[in-house]
């Protein structure tokens, strides 16, 4: 049987799309096979699962059902699911929905292919949530891309065990891909004329990375290596987390401004008492205090956030410390969430007696306060000139383009289709709604 057409759905974070991409191109290398996004047509579905939140995951079992009812008309059709519900769940999804073929984890998607191979041979059911682990990397083909940005993957997993989280169970301990493998895949990149990367990892900011001859660098040295190829024009990371945000790190900001004016550094609460139960590891003050030196070392930062509402004893006066950290941080766009209990994790076993009303009438303050602070940093960036890249010609009207700043704002202003996938000077001129207007200065 020749399998033709590969539909696939990502729930969930940036290291899922990273993942999916990487999904595609394993089993698009040497197959006789194409991406559809037409659920319908598709003779493989892949659904890459979230499970962050219970929401993430119920969501993936009512899509799960949708896709059943294509084998009636296609019996020759097969399901995967991969991610974290996979890891998490195991066997447990066949037990569930039966009709899945195929059942793999982050770390060994590579091994998708061999895996569908087998059940075809087998009829059986194939599980493989194992964690070999870096070795997804060595299996991996070159990445492709089609536009100006890319992401690369530095390390894996997490070992920080935040009470609420299920990231180490699901996508296991961390683990830091070698330094020279990232920058080959770096400059492959750049080859194909990427010139901004986005380095990804649930705690860049620990990388630890071993080089050829023996030694360890760490996530400044890789920053400083990274800046310094020439054809690199921008670069990003996330997540960071606050704990490991080293002096080091933090010069970076000082010195190499290929590094964007622009960091996500989830604090998740304002109030120690949650945050120790949440064992992050620092206090407010000390969260404030990085946030000081980065603008220090770069004062025009802008620095977004997450936020967990509601964690399990969560009083008013923990929530009134968290809007307090908003006032005396000014974070830019920032990500709110209730909490979810996650099954085998410490928090989910906690005491919570803090109703649900309340906790969304926490969150719905701190969001509205949230956008607010958000809309003001964009007025304040009215007048200002943005280094911005070109990346759309604007749906609406041909004669404009759309591009984006180093704090991830789209800028609307009028151009040549010529300016694509190029670097330019705009000047802020006007804020509307969610995007920015703008005139362009020059090209850079
Ligand atoms: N590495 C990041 C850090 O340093 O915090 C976080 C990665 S986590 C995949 C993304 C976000 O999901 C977290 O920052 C947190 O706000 C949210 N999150 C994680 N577990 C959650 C839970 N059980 N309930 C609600 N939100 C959760
Ligand atoms: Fe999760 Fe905390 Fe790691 S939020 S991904 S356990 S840093």
């Amino acid at each position: 049987m020749i399998l033709k057409k590969l539909y696939i759905k990502t729930y969930g974070c940036q290291m899922n799309e990273y993942d999916s991409d990487k999904m595609v191109d394993v089993m698009l290398a040497g197959a006789e096979l194409e991406q559809t996004d037409k659920q319908e047509d598709a003779d493989i579905i892949l659904f890459n699962t979230c499970s962050i939140r219970e929401k993430a995951e119920n969501k993936v079992f009512s899509d799960l059902g949708r896709a059943r009812i294509l084998k009636k008309t296609n019996p020759n059709l097969l399901i995967g699911v991969g991610g974290c519900v996979a890891s998490q769940e195991g066997d447990a999804i066949i037990k569930r929905a039966p009709y899945v073929d195929v059942v793999f984890g982050p770390q060994t998607l590579h091994r998708l292919p061999e895996l569908i191979k087998e059940r075809i041979a087998s009829g059986k059911a194939q599980i493989d949530v194992s964690f070999p682990e870096i070795e997804k990397f060595d299996h991996l083909p070159a990445s492709q891309t089609a536009h100006g940005t890319a992401f690369v993957s530095i390390m894996e997993g997490c070992s920080k065990y935040c009470t609420f989280c299920v990231v180490p169970f699901t996508r296991g301990e961390e683990v830091s891909r070698p330094f020279e493998d990232v920058m080959r895949e770096v400059e492959k990149l750049i080859a194909q004329g990427v010139g901004e990367i986005t380095l990804l990892g649930q705690n860049v900011n620990a990388y630890q990375g071993m080089t050829d001859d023996g030694d360890t660098v760490d996530f400044a040295f890789l920053l400083r290596a990274i800046a310094a190829l020439e054809d690199i024009q921008r670069l990003r990371y996330t997540t960071s987390h606050p704990r490991e945000m080293s002096q080091r790190v933090i010069d970076v900001y000082a010195d190499t401004p290929k590094l964007v004016s622009h960091l996500h550094l989830p604090v998740q609460s304002g109030s120690d008492r949650v945050l120790a139960a949440m064992k992050r590891g620092y206090t407010a003050l000390e969260y404030k205090s990085v946030v000081r030196r980065l603008r220090v070392a770069r004062p025009d930062i802008a620095i977004a956030s997450d936020f967990i509402i509601g964690f399990p004893g969560e009083t008013d006066e923990d929530f009134e410390a968290t809007m307090k950290l908003i006032e005396d941080v000014g974070f830019d766009a920032s990500y709110s969430f209730v909490f979810s209990p996650r099954p085998g994790t410490p928090a989910a076993e906690m005491q919570d007696d803090t109703p649900d009303e309340v906790k969304m009438a926490r969150l719905h303050r701190l969001q509205a306060r949230s956008s607010e602070l958000e809309q003001e940093y964009s007025q304040r960036m009215v007048g200002t000139v943005q280094r911005v890249v070109v990346e759309s010609i604007s749906k609406k009207n041909a004669s404009e383009l759309a591009g984006r700043t180093e704090n991830n704002r789209v800028v609307n202003f009028v151009g040549s289709p010529g300016m694509l996938g190029r670097y330019l000077n705009v000047r802020i001129l006007a804020v509307s709604n969610h995007t920015l207007r703008g005139e362009v200065v020059e090209a850079v």
